[in-house]
């Protein structure tokens, strides 16, 4: 690109002041180049000496949200400022590109408008070229959002790994002698009752209540790793649905919520899954919707046929406050909990047992309730 044959775009009468480049490929090398900028996914712009952009790729127009006709030939700091970038990040990159200095970077989140925010790597290396006097820094834009995903969901796979090999190796030896104290408490319980020590049995039945408690935290350990005596076959959703409805319904009248359940379904609902572990997931989505709705709401349950990816999806929303941002980002990962009383491991485990069967979760929520959506693989016909 360095040596392409370029010509100073004098007397521009729109941009008088400016002293411009614009490149000229003459050779097949030169011609290679272009296309190689125009099709690569890496986002290219290159700036003249006094900072304006002389060429811009889809790739970097698409990831920063500028159109290449408003920006061409024009000044690169002031597209930037009506970007909007954070100041913080703006002053960075000014200060970067002025100082002229070989392979610097800036990596920020960037929200184009209508997209995702991205995380964006920008490397800056400044050119010269003595023979044709052309002078710049070129700018390499890369979206790293789903490199950073990927590494993300690995740290977290590895936690879960090391969680279950911990729970794996320990929840055996816990749960025995558990079992053990739990038989010979019921016996004394027994005797209390007969002698007539009613205060003292209250204080065995505190007892059992908390090693319920310890067992089934165990038990929640153990799913964490993989589930070991998984049963997959073809499971009627509508059927463990209506299993688990009697709890919750039962729960949703103690806390004044009303329960609501809606089927827009082409066909039996037959799933790949095993029902037990299914019924958990919907126990663990559902007290979360009914455990956001405090003072009461609505609660539904919505299942849909999506035909084209062969899946059955249930959604099971709420009326609660919504989950703020910096909390979605974080509700998947074991033992984060905004709860008192939470162990924060319900939804690791949906996502762990889900991931088994080859479903998915997903969780849209802002300033106004919850929805969570499981997707199941129907059966092969
Ligand atoms: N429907 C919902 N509405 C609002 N916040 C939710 C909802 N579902 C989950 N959350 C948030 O996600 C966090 C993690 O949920 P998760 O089910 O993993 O753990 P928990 O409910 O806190 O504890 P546990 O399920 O182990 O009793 C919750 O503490 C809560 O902040
Ligand atoms: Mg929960």
């Amino acid at each position: 690109m360095m040596n392409m044959n370029t010509k100073a775009l004098a007397g521009n009468r729109e941009h008088k002041s400016v002293h411009l480049y614009t490149f000229y490929p003459v050779t097949p090398y030169e011609r290679l180049a272009v296309q190689l900028i125009s099709h690569i996914h890496l986002g290219v712009i290159i700036v003249d000496d006094r900072l304006n952009v002389v060429e811009i790729n889809q790739a970097a127009g698409n990831m920063l949200g500028l159109e290449k006709s408003k920006i061409l030939y024009r000044s690169f700091q002031e597209a930037i400022i009506q970007l909007g970038l954070p100041k913080k990040c703006r002053d960075r990159l000014f200060s970067i590109l002025h100082s002229r200095e070989e392979g610097r970077e800036l990596e920020f989140d960037w929200c184009p408008e209508a997209g995702r925010v991205r995380s964006l790597l920008l490397r800056i290396h400044p050119f010269e070229d003595s023979e044709s006097g052309l002078k710049g820094q070129i700018l390499m834009l890369e979206d790293k959002t789903e490199t950073l995903l990927l590494k993300q969901q690995v740290q977290q796979n590895n936690r879960l790994a090391t969680i279950g090999q911990i729970a794996a190796g320990t929840a055996h030896e816990i749960r025995n002698p558990l079992t053990a104290i739990k038989g010979f408490l019921q016996v004394i319980g027994h005797r209390m009752k007969e002698n007539g020590q009613q205060k003292e049995h209250g204080y065995i039945d505190v007892m059992l209540r908390e090693i319920g408690r310890i067992s089934s935290l165990v038990g929640e350990f153990l799913m964490l790793s993989k589930p070991r005596h998984i049963k997959v076959q073809s499971v009627n959703v509508v059927k463990v649905l209506k299993d688990i409805l009697p709890i919750i319904k039962n729960e949703a009248l103690l806390h004044n919520i009303d329960v609501v359940i809606k089927q827009q379904l082409t066909t039996i609902p037959m799933v790949e899954a095993d029902g037990e572990l299914l019924k958990q997931v919907f126990l663990n989505l559902t007290k979360n919707a009914m455990e956001a709705m405090k003072d009461g709401g609505l609660l539904t349950l919505c299942l849909k046929t999506d035909e084209k990816r062969r899946q059955v999806v249930v959604e099971i929303s709420d009326t609660g406050p919504g989950i703020p941002k910096q909390v979605l980002e974080k509700i998947f990962e074991p033992f984060f909990t905004t709860k008192e009383n939470g162990t924060g491991l319900g939804l690791p485990i949906c996502r762990q047992i889900l991931c088994e069967i080859d479903g998915e979760i997903r969780i849209k929520s802002g300033d106004k309730g919850t929805r969570v959506l499981v997707h199941l693989p129907l059966t092969k016909a």
